[in-house]
């Protein structure tokens, strides 16, 4: 089979390797790919978000099945584009990607059908907004309504902060039109938990849970990321969570999605908070996490092109999505910087990969004489799966001290609180 994945981070590079491991897979392709996902599959420059480029690269190139891994492409409609043109593709339809792209949207849904999550409310104006907070309880949480590169949300301690978050979103626009809507809603306090789930619409199969450490620097101080590393399983999402969410959050929210016109086929992200009240949503992604799929794609048994097929044609009911027993840490290599000001243009030299170890490249580009240079915040995400969390995390981190680059930067407590928690 000829496949397709479009995207460019180290979430692409993860999911092709599972899927070459298919013996249905011949040639992919990876629209535009990066320097390092160049060693495991052809990479073409057409960007994720042409999608006339995609669909006519697919067509012509008789694709037999395209995955459609980030956010941008997927709001933009790019599934219903392929799926016009022939092409079968694994990802949701662009009504169905809003339970990302509109916050509201999400927001309204788990309102509507008794969904937990925290309390908000939708403004429209700035100054409305700034009346509100001037009497919300602190500290407030702000959230731009639409896609933000993962960093459209303020958790204001202080009035004077709120002020100035509703100021930069709302009236400077620092996140564009996504800025236009806020959502202003309650604080929640709790372990934060990730559940990547393949659904059909129908059917919906969890993954092995996962923890993001989000912030730039140890102890989760400094500021917002896409992810600076990712361990799983993750130990607060415990049999007695897994009951609950499946319950209260996961089967409730396909079945919202169904009813609302919208079914949900592909890989469904909950972003949850386990508070003292249960599990709550903190966000939904209409897609695989980066740098989730480090970690979980890793520990995946079946077959990742037959499930995501199962997802497709409406068969994920009897497919097997069975995952091993045990743990993976991705330790995120960025340039030092991210995710504000950074230089590129630095060789990479890079730890050789082995059973366990796996460097999986998100911002490289290949060199004039076919070297590996750096290209972007996030730049190489390495690593290891073993039978414990505790080995993983050393195996995870023996490897990143052999790799180098220039100006490389990384977390050193990625999987810390896990560890403590899993005592
Ligand atoms: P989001 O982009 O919605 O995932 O938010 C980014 C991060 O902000 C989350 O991973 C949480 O750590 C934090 N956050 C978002 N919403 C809340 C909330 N209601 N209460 C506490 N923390 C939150
Ligand atoms: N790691 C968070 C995300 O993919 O949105």
């Amino acid at each position: 089979m000829k496949i397709l994945v479009v995207g460019s981070g180290g979430r692409e590079h993860a999911i092709i390797k599972a899927l070459k491991k298919s013996p249905e897979a011949e040639t992919i392709y990876a629209l535009p790919g990066n320097g390092g996902i160049a060693r495991d599959a052809v990479c073409v420059p057409i960007g994720a978000k042409d999608i006339d480029g995609i669909v006519k690269f697919a067509v012509e190139n008789k694709v037999d099945f395209a995955v459609v891994a980030p956010d941008d492409p997927l709001a933009l409609g790019a599934v219903d584009a392929l799926e016009a043109a022939g092409v079968p593709s694994f990802g949701p339809r662009k009504n169905a990607a809003r339970i990302e792209a509109s916050k509201v949207f999400a927001k309204e849904l788990m309102q509507k059908y008794g969904i937990p999550t925290a309390k908000c409310r939708v403004f429209t104006d700035a100054d409305s907004a700034r009346a509100y907070l001037k009497t919300a309880p602190l500290p407030a949480v702000i959230k731009a309504d639409g896609l933000a590169l993962g960093k459209g949300v303020i958790i204001a301690q202080t009035h004077e902060e709120a002020d100035a978050a509703i100021h930069d979103m709302m009236e400077n626009k620092v996140f564009g039109d996504s800025g236009s809507r806020v959502v202003i809603e309650e604080f929640l306090e709790g372990p934060e938990v990730s559940v990547l789930a393949f659904t059909d619409g129908k059917t919906i199969k969890p993954m092995v849970s996962s923890m993001d450490h989000k912030r730039a620097l140890d102890g989760d101080q400094g500021l917002n990321t896409g992810g600076m590393g990712t361990i799983a399983p993750n130990p607060y999402y415990t049999n007695d969570v897994a009951e609950r969410c499946m319950k209260e959050i996961f089967l409730p929210t396909i079945h919202a999605m169904e009813k609302e016109g919208c079914p949900f086929q592909g890989c469904l992200y909950f972003g949850l908070m386990v508070t003292k009240d249960g599990p709550k949503v903190i966000e939904y992604n209409c897609r695989f996490g980066d740098p989730e799929t480090q970690v979980v794609l890793p520990l995946l048994k079946s077959d990742l092109l037959a499930v995501m097929q199962a997802t497709r044609n409406g068969t994920l009911a009897e497919c097997p999505v069975e995952f091993s027993d045990g743990s993976a840490c991705c330790v995120i290599m960025a340039s030092r910087g991210y995710p504000q000001k950074y230089e590129k243009g630095f060789p990479i030299t890079l730890t050789p990969d082995t059973d366990e170890i796996t460097t999986y490249i998100a911002g490289a580009k290949l060199g004039e004489s076919g070297e590996l240079l750096t290209n972007g915040g996030r730049v190489l995400g390495v690593t290891a799966t073993a039978d414990s969390l505790k080995d993983a995390i050393a195996n995870a981190y023996a490897a990143v001290e052999k790799t180098q680059f220039d100006n490389a930067f990384y977390r050193r407590d990625i999987g810390q609180r896990a560890l403590k928690a899993d005592r």
